[in-house]
């Protein structure tokens, strides 16, 4: 397997998911409905943390002797936990419990999140580990 490839389409995947993100984000700007709430909450379980669970196998098997990847375990297990937040939080905004603006204001967060996670992974770690590779 060639990391290089692999990194591409992990990339090419980010890319997908932030135009996603950034249609959401807009609706959301424009006034919080539950379809783009649900929206947002299956897409990043459908898509993103598929895409998370495969960078964690991918980079243990081609990297793990040479990258501490638990770093990146451990920012997916963060985003993880930020979604059941955000899922418990939805879930007191349909009881009437919470306002529109604070369930905006969590969605931009959520979404910002992933946006800053994305980023990261790809000027950070993805170049790192491309580097380490040509020095092999
Ligand atoms: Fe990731
Ligand atoms: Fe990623």
């Amino acid at each position: 397997m060639d990391i290089h490839r692999i990194l591409d389409s992990l990339i090419s995947e980010h890319e997908e998911f932030k135009r996603v993100l950034r249609r959401i984000e807009e609706e959301i700007r424009e006034g919080v409905s539950q379809e783009s709430i649900d929206l947002l909450i299956e897409f990043i379980k459908r898509e993103v943390d598929e895409h998370s669970y495969k960078e964690e196998e991918i980079l243990y098997e081609l990297v793990g002797d040479k990258f501490n990847v638990d770093t990146i375990v451990f920012a997916h297990e963060n985003i993880r936990e930020k979604l059941r937040e955000f899922e418990d939080l939805v879930e007191d905004f349909r009881k009437g419990e919470v306002e529109e603006e604070i369930v905006k204001g969590e969605c931009l967060n959520l979404i910002n999140m992933l946006m800053d996670h994305f980023l990261k992974e790809e000027s950070i770690l993805f170049p790192l580990i491309r580097g380490y590779d040509l020095n092999v």
